[in-house]
């Protein structure tokens, strides 16, 4: 079956076309990649999983979350390194997907100010040139205009 063929993704060969998608499982209190989110990952690749996206992987401390895995600081990187190796090991490649809730965020977990969509507005936006309100007419949860 097709399926238990080899793919190449550019120069990325997988050993066949499973892929897991991302799962936000809750496994990391603090943002950082531990034994029990390195079994969990490398069971599935022992299983056969050909690639594996790990995340949501929060960008940073205001859009992510509270429990996802985090790789918005430096302090993060040997938890991932360990994860990614133990991944490999297991005969599976991973990637990791990058997650910034923006106005879908909320500020009870980070404690800061939640931002919406980017400016400018597009031209014929129903909510015109108000800053305030998103593409759909919708007031943003809060208004942050790049400098310049
Ligand atoms: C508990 C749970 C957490 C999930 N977390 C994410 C996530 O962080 N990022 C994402 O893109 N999708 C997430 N999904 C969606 C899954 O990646 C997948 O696309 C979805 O479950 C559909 O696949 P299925 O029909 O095989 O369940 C999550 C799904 C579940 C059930």
């Amino acid at each position: 079956m097709l399926i238990f063929e080899p793919v190449k993704i550019g120069t990325m060969e997988l050993k066949n076309r499973i892929c897991m998608p991302a799962i936000h499982h809750c496994f990391t209190p603090d943002g950082t990649v531990n034994e029990r989110l390195i079994k969990y990952y490398q069971t599935r690749a022992e299983g056969g999983a050909a690639l594996i996206t790990v995340g949501g992987c929060a960008i940073d401390r205001i859009g992510g979350g509270p429990m996802m895995i985090g790789i918005y600081d430096d302090r993060f990187i040997e938890g991932l390194a360990a994860l990614a190796g133990a991944v490999k090991n297991a005969g599976a490649r991973v990637a990791a997907q990058l997650y910034q809730a923006g106005r879908y965020t909320h500020s009870m977990f980070s404690g800061q100010q939640a931002f919406g969509c980017a400016f400018p507005l597009y031209p014929g936006n129903p909510a015109g040139d108000d800053p305030g309100r998103d593409r759909n007419g919708h007031r943003k949860l809060c208004c942050r205009r790049p400098a310049g």
